[in-house]
């Protein structure tokens, strides 16, 4: 037998960014619609003061707060980030082009519960300009991938990729534009199947759970 989602507790998000949050807001549009059901944006938070994607937020009327790292050791900062998610019942947390490696103690504290997204087929090209290092690499095939957070960069287990064919016309540009499109439904899918609740992370696998799969097709 199946729960639906509305017998489910609310998912609060507790979104992470540092720039231009098109994936925010493409999270955000998803609830608007009614794509998520059983999530909410609990809180948006910036490192950096005046990122665009926190002025949206404000735009929207979403909880937001504005926790500058500049300065302040990782671990510092990570407290103070975490203290904000706890304030505001956090049980999802959504890296959104969020530019800061977190601490192994704040991924400890929620383990499988920090979602990142990142504009490849991992393992391929982790860390910076991975569409530029896709382009230069010549690959034929590129896209995006939403894994669960862990202590090492662009690692953990993988929840949803799509992929992406790469053009004869493709610059690094046009690619990178391409791929965006792919991320902002690639994490409304991720943050879906998380809520859903209907899997485990078996090792680096996610796995969906069988007998709720089945049973959600009778
Ligand atoms: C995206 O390409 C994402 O994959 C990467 O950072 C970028 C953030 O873009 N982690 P936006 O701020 O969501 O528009």
């Amino acid at each position: 037998m199946s729960i639906s989602q509305t017998d489910r507790p609310l998912t609060s998000l507790g979104i992470l960014l540092s720039g231009r949050g098109s994936n925010f807001l493409a999270i955000a549009e998803s609830i608007r619609a009614g794509r998520l059901k059983g999530a909410e944006i609990a809180v948006v938070i910036s490192n950096v003061a005046k990122a665009p994607g926190i002025e949206k937020a404000k735009e929207l009327g979403l909880p937001h707060a504005v926790l500058v790292s500049k300065g302040l050791k990782r671990e510092e900062h990570d407290a103070n980030v975490m203290a904000c998610l706890r304030a505001h019942h956090v049980n999802l947390v959504c890296l959104a082009g969020y530019m800061r490696l977190l601490s192994p103690g704040f991924v400890a504290a929620f383990r499988h519960r920090i979602l990142n997204i990142h504009p490849s087929l991992l393992p391929a090209f982790p860390g910076l300009e991975a569409q530029e290092q896709a382009f230069a690499y010549g690959v034929r095939v590129t896209g995006c991938t939403v894994h669960f957070v862990d202590e090492e960069l662009d690692h953990g287990p993988i929840v949803v990729q799509r992929a992406i064919p790469v053009l004869e016309t493709d610059d690094a540009g046009s690619l990178a534009a391409r791929i965006l499109k792919e991320e902002h439904l690639a994490y409304t899918e991720a943050i879906g199947r998380v809520v859903s609740g209907e899997y485990e992370v078996r090792g680096r696998r996610y796995v969906k759970n069988r007998d709720q799969a089945a049973g959600n097709r009778e």
